[in-house]
């Protein structure tokens, strides 16, 4: 009877420190997930930032240079599941901490310009600002990919004010012209197609695309230089004047 009744004691012990482990074990799975929601969350609040600073450039720009240097801007945020196979691929263990911590492009925004020069007219505005920094810059205009890639990189940090906290976050700005997005994103499309033929021919092929269309931004500028050279600068009041026309005040 008594040996019944350890039994039975001993049994609930086990059940009670497999139902404890078990709440253990969920209770870090839900942090591990709630910590890593606030980190895509905290990376969304960045790209918002981005993208607030880059508009107000171009609504500035538009301004002054009677044009618009950026045709659009994308953002987008690294999916969950490729996060984890980069951090895999890079031998880190999966924590929030380390993925902020290891991947520069969990936040990314694509930037396309008009002109080959809006390219680092922007960078430079963007970098200069003094909540900015600049952590690492890949010039693929000046040095392009073997395979004919061409854009500016740069990695950059901002700060960005939550209720309780500032945190600095990093994203990825990719920066191009039309002619050098529409080459990457037919590109990236090829690479995903299965059995390319003759790989060899198909490759150099690309290359020359890239070659001619970055030659074709050149000819593009050269031909808007030329007609800025032509055209009669405007007077400090006829600047003044359009100023002006463009402010609208609205009284909420
Ligand atoms: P990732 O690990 O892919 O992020 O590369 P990385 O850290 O060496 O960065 P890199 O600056 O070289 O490239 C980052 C991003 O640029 C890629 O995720 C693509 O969006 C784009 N990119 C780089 N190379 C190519 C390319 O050859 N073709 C296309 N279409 N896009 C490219
Ligand atoms: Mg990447």
């Amino acid at each position: 009877m008594n040996e019944h009744l350890n039994n039975q004691k001993a049994l609930s012990e086990i059940q009670d420190t497999v139902a404890m482990a078990m709440m253990n074990t969920s209770r870090r799975l839900v942090t591990a997930v709630v910590d890593f929601q606030e980190l895509l969350m905290r990376y969304t609040c960045a790209l918002k930032e981005i993208q607030t600073k880059l508009e107000v450039l171009n609504t500035e720009y538009n301004v002054r240079m009677r044009r618009n240097p950026i045709v659009s801007i994308h953002t987008r945020l690294k999916q969950a599941s490729s996060i984890m196979e980069k951090m895999e691929r890079l031998g880190v263990k999966f924590s929030p901490a380390n993925v902020e911590q290891t991947l520069n492009d969990v936040a990314g925004v694509r930037v396309i310009c008009s002109y080959l020069d809006d390219i680092y007219t922007l960078a430079d505005a963007l970098t200069r600002q003094d909540d900015v920094t600049l952590l690492r810059t890949k010039d693929y205009i000046r040095t392009p990919k073997p395979n004919g890639y061409r854009s500016l990189h740069l990695i950059v940090s901002i700060p960005v004010f939550f209720a309780e906290s500032k945190r600095n976050m990093k994203v990825e700005v990719q920066i191009r012209t039309v002619a050098m997005d529409y080459w990457a994103e037919l590109e990236h499309q090829l690479r995903y197609k299965q059995e390319v033929p003759d790989e060899g021919e198909i490759t150099a092929g690309l290359k020359a695309c890239a070659e001619e269309m970055a030659g074709i931004d050149q000819r593009m500028l050269d031909i808007r230089r030329r007609i800025e050279e032509c055209s009669e600068k405007p007077t400090e009041d006829e600047i003044l004047l359009e100023k002006l026309q463009k402010i609208s005040f609205k009284v909420e």
